[in-house]
């Protein structure tokens, strides 16, 4: 039986719920009758730019991910200094293993750092969430998506908006495969567990009576003025309900820096970063999601759940489109949420292809390749 040779490369706390399913297919494929006489051996690399128990670990033990097999321990840094330990790091590795494909996902430093280091060493490389665009080059993800899209040779989409995307920049059709998304699977997967968490309860909050808040975008939070604003905003909201912010430690650093209190409005509810299902948990019940991040619009739209997304622009616009998702700034977020507050408690549709089954898609694309 032929071999086919895997490195799958997580970096970041929002990598881990994309490997986790992409894994599990793996392996099953391995144990399917019929797998064209091609067995998977998959092994998991973590880059170690996210190190913290509470930003990687409780992942890995949540999801059931498997220890990864080799860990780079890179840490933090500036971008050139993180990207360039990623690489140093990730070359020896694949000088190593000779693998025959190097799977990718999402836009952090490891992806592009990654994938840069395959180029050049003639690695085929896989993208899992390709073709995503903000059309805005001051953010750190959009710069690594371009660069991975344009070296990888495999670009696997979640949504149709990331074909047109991806031909619109002269990748040929042939690269291209729409698989949907791959979050969504082990959001699916995990929903019994989210429904028999106790986490309301421990909080002391009450199904949609809520706001769940996350904040991690350097465009708001290394910026005084901005977070001040942001931060009073969420005081003035928690008067009217109680509003739960897990604070990102790049976010705790920088209000520290500005002087901006966490403990001065009750209702405002500060917590160390939180796991998986506690987060879907929120999603889920929240009033309202209000976020920066990218694979929260995703898991609101999913749950029906209105979002505010504090960014001047989604690379995720079928959220916007389709789901629960309204993109919002500053001078306008008192007045979207007032209105938010006043609509129905779920709206919005699922998009096609978010159904718990794109990991499968992936791995039959990468089969069907080797
Ligand atoms: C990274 C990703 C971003 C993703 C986010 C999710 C890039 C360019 N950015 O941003 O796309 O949405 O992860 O969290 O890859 N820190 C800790 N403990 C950790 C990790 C980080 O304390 O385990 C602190 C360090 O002070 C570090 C800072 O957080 O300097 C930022 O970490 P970094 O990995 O550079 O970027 P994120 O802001 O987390």
């Amino acid at each position: 039986m032929e071999t086919i040779e895997i490195l799958v490369v997580a970096g970041a706390r929002p990598n881990f719920m994309k490997v986790a399913p992409l894994m599990k297919a793996m392996e099953e494929h391995n144990l399917r009758d019929g797998n064209g006489g091609k067995r998977i051996a998959a092994r998991l690399v973590h880059t170690g730019q996210h190190y913290d128990e509470a930003m990687s670990e409780v992942f890995f033990r949540e999801l059931g991910i498997r220890p990864p097999d080799i860990n780079l321990g890179v840490g933090s840094g500036s971008h050139a200094a993180q990207t360039g330990r990623i690489m140093t790091g990730f070359e020896k590795v694949c000088e190593q293993e000779k693998p025959d494909w190097v799977v990718v996902v999402g836009d952090v430093n490891s992806t592009m750092a990654c994938t840069l280091v395959c180029s050049k060493m003639g690695i085929r490389v896989a993208h899992v969430e390709a073709g995503l665009r903000s059309f805005d080059r001051s953010m750190p993800e959009e710069i690594n998506r371009i660069v991975t899209d344009s070296l990888a040779d495999l670009l696997l989409t979640p949504s149709p908006d990331a074909d047109e995307n991806l031909k619109r920049e002269g990748i040929h059709d042939s690269k291209i495969e729409l698989v949907g998304n791959v979050m969504i699977d082990t959001l699916v997967a995990n929903l019994e567990k989210v429904r028999a968490n106790g986490l309301l309860p421990r909080l002391g909050l009450k199904r949609k009576g809520f706001v769940y808040a996350t904040l991690h975008r350097p465009s708001n939070v290394d910026h005084q003025a901005s977070l001040m604003t942001i931060m009073n905003e969420l005081k003035r909201l928690a008067r009217q309900m109680p509003v739960v912010l897990p604070i990102h430690p790049r976010t705790r650093k920088t209000c520290g820096q500005f002087g901006i209190a966490l403990d001065d409005q009750p209702s405002l509810k500060i917590l160390e970063p939180i796991g998986y299902l506690d987060s879907l948990c929120l999603t889920d019940n929240s009033r309202l999601v209000l976020t920066d991040s990218g694979g929260l619009q995703e898991e609101s739209t999913y749950f029906r759940t209105p979002c505010l997304t504090l960014r001047q622009n989604t690379e995720r616009p079928i959220t916007v489109t389709l789901g629960s998702n309204k993109l919002t700034r500053l001078e306008r977020l008192s007045a979207d949420i007032d209105e938010v507050l006043h609509r129905e408690s779920r709206f919005g549709q699922i998009p096609p292809l978010w159904d718990g089954r794109a990991a499968s898609r992936i791995v039959s694309a990468l089969v069907s390749r080797s």
